[in-house]
């Protein structure tokens, strides 16, 4: 794996704007009793009459274009000015931020960090063997990421072509996403968990021509074959001319004539690469999400709006500092790790780690040993992974130094009361704010959170609480009517555009439209239903559709149906989302057998944990399988999900209204064979 070499970075960026003055943080870091908006955020200085985090948000909102505006010249490097800020309208889906300026998001996140602070550390590599982490400064990496530049385009990778990156979290990644941006290629990672086909079928949907991987990845000390999950994936992708991969482990790999040593290749290409010009609406990545449907949809995320939000969310949310150690343990395959592992903490020229083992890996102490050792001050992690610390003891957290930190995020999924009091009790000793931060792929960027509140501002266990600048959230009743008081529940909304969001589904406009804006006009609709407490803060109380959250990875119950169905002794199937003890949600799935089969129920439990396996990730893979004669469902033949929901959640007293039933006995042979299936 490219480590990193002394030699002098040629080019860097010619001129750098930055806002944040590190005086006034200072004066802010000493405490005031209230809140000075300049003193805190720099870019507000012009925002006449604006006092204090409430009417700062107010003004966000209120004013939404001269917010905006300000926040995208102080923040961001321009290579030449917008001429509109915004032009949306979300009742036809169109949002389209800071039009008519050109920029750079590599130039962004290296070459002025490059020019101000070249050795500064860019990258704090964590990986699986403990102890064994490298640094890369913002040299090194711009250096890496123009090499990877050069070879990308001596490959014929051009402006508006999409990479596939099917990798570990390891700095080669970042550099590879990077790469992209800079010669104005999208990315499309793929969480590298995923299957074969799994992979093949985004690598077809980006028309991807080229794909980057590794050899092996190492995870908790063991061993994945991902150069042979891309060989798999690649038979069925037409389109792909040619896959890089990196050596990140010792061990030689079978090449074919399409496969290049992607660090022996590097080694050709010059330190300099001249940044493409790109529009602030180009794409700069597609992430591929689940949805209510078994296809899984490519959100597409632009330049300018997302760079700008990723940096000011992870600045003020997290309170993060020059000089700070932000420590996001998410995957880079994920929305948490593109905005908070990379694109956030590198635009704000920050230290990012990325972490490449497990909670548990060599030992439950792993997390807070990386912090005393790598002096983490912001740590972001998920509360799967909290529930599942909280069982092994607190010895394992109070072993080591957890002075550094400042501040605790959780993301992903709900944060139960049990899970949040011990994060912020035993992990941060009471002193770190916890944030619980909800968002999704779809905004780009965390949009509730606690923070940035006033210094002293309550913080409640388990709640996001508060939107974020320019975000003006709306709940809507089971009518769709806007519900305009406090202490009320619905669905949640978004009612303004932000330079964050997504711009649509990468080739399905039409099913962005669908989702997110047809189903309350003129807002964009989360999919999530949230309270909204006598205060006013939110709270989210979870998914409205058919997607399930198991230990913070999002899945479609539909994805894993098409795939049991696929099962020839399968004659239909239902999957549900149940509430697991650490994972957050577990998935139960109910199948009815064709007629004649003959196997044991044991070994098509297995055959079916396997598909789901092989055809999307073993994250997915039923923890119940349910095999039953029918399914209930209504006379019009729809199978009624909620009935079998309340099964699942042992919850019979209110199974609700069962008078659409066709046949009330196949609701009471389920629940038979769900108690059966638990004794077991
Ligand atoms: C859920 C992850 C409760 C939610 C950043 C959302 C949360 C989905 C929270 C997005 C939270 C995320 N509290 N639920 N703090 N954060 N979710 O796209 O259902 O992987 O719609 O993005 O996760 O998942 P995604």
């Amino acid at each position: 794996m490219w480590l990193p070499c002394r030699c002098t970075t040629k080019y860097v960026a010619a001129s750098i704007r930055r806002g944040v003055s590190a005086s006034s943080l200072h004066a802010l870091r000493r405490g005031r009793s209230s809140w000075n908006s300049a003193a805190f955020m720099p870019e507000s200085a012009g925002f006449e009459g604006v006092s204090g985090r409430d009417a700062l948000h107010d003004y966000s909102v209120s004013h939404s274009e001269n917010f905006w505006a300000a926040v995208a010249r102080q923040r961001l490097n321009w290579i030449r000015p917008f001429e509109a800020v915004q032009d949306c309208d979300l009742s036809q889906g169109r949002i389209k931020w800071f039009e008519g300026g050109k920029l750079n998001v590599s130039v962004n996140c290296l070459d002025r960090h490059v020019h101000t602070c070249p050795e500064r550390v860019a990258l704090i590599w964590e990986r699986d063997e403990r102890g064994s982490e490298v640094r890369y400064t913002y040299r090194e990496l711009l250096e890496m990421t123009c090499r990877l530049g050069n070879l990308l385009r001596r490959h014929g990778v051009k402006k508006g072509d999409c990479v596939t990156i099917y990798m570990p979290t390891c700095p080669l990644a970042v550099a590879s996403m990077l790469a992209c941006a800079r010669i104005g290629a999208a990315h499309n990672v793929v969480f590298a968990g995923f299957s074969s086909e799994a992979l093949a079928e985004r690598i077809r949907d980006a028309q991807s021509s080229t794909v980057i991987t590794v050899n092996q990845g190492v995870r908790g000390g063991k061993i994945t074959e991902l150069k042979r999950t891309v060989d798999a994936a690649v038979q069925s992708c037409p389109t792909v001319r040619q896959v890089f991969v990196a050596m990140r482990t010792e061990k030689r790999v079978e090449v074919t004539d399409r496969d290049f040593a992607l660090e022996e290749e590097m080694l050709k290409e010059d330190v300099v690469c001249e940044p493409a010009a790109m529009d602030s609406e180009d794409v700069l990545f597609l992430l591929y999400t689940s949805g209510s449907t078994g296809k899984p949809k490519g959100l597409v995320h632009t330049q300018a709006g997302y760079l700008l939000y990723a940096a000011l969310t992870h600045r003020y949310v997290f309170g993060y500092h020059d000089g700070d150690v932000f420590g996001c343990v998410a995957d880079i395959g994920w929305i948490t790790g593109h905005s908070y592992t990379v694109y956030g903490p590198l635009a704000n020229g920050g230290t990012t780690v990325l972490f490449e083992s497990t909670p548990v890996y060599p030992d439950p102490g792993r997390y807070w040993d990386m912090v005393e050792r790598l002096r983490i001050n912001q740590f972001y992690g998920a509360p799967t992974a909290i529930r599942l610390l909280i069982r092994y003891g607190d010895q394992w957290v109070k072993k080591y130094d957890r002075s550094s930190l400042t501040t605790l995020g959780s993301v992903g999924e709900p944060i139960n009361t049990e899970a949040w009091e011990w994060y912020n009790r035993v992990v941060g000793e009471g002193r770190c704010p916890v944030v619980d931060t909800w968002w999704q792929t779809e905004t780009g960027g965390i949009c509730i959170a606690p923070k940035p509140s006033e210094p002293d501002a309550e913080i409640v266990p388990g709640m996001a609480m508060r939107p974020f600048f320019g975000i003006k959230p709306a709940l809507m009743d089971t009518e769709g009517k806007l519900l305009t008081s406090n202490n009320a529940s619905g669905a949640l909304c978004m009612a303004q555009p932000w330079p964050g969001m997504a711009r649509t589904i990468h080739n399905n406009h039409q099913r962005f439209l669908e989702t997110y804006f047809q189903p309350y006009p003129g807002y964009f609709f989360t999919g999530d239903g949230a309270y909204r407490s006598q205060e006013g803060y939110y709270q989210i109380t979870g998914r409205l559709d058919d997607v399930i959250n198991v230990s913070g990875h999002r899945i479609g119950t539909a994805e894993i149906e098409d795939v049991v169905n696929q099962c020839s002794a399968v004659a239909e199937s239902a999957v549900i989302g149940y509430s697991h003890s650490i994972k957050g949600q577990g998935v139960y799935a109910f199948v009815v057998l064709k007629k004649g089969v003959d196997m044991q129920e044991a070994d098509l439990s297995k055959e079916l944990n396997s598909m789901v396996s092989e055809k999307i990730a073993k994250y997915a893979c039923p923890d119940f399988i349910q095999f039953a004669k029918r399914l209930p469902k209504t006379r019009s033949g729809k199978i009624m999900r909620r009935v079998l929901r309340k099964v699942v959640d042992c919850d019979l007293d209110s199974l609700g209204d069962l008078s659409t039933l066709d046949d009330p006995a196949a609701v009471q042979e389920i629940i038979e064979g769900h108690e059966k299936l638990l004794s077991k």
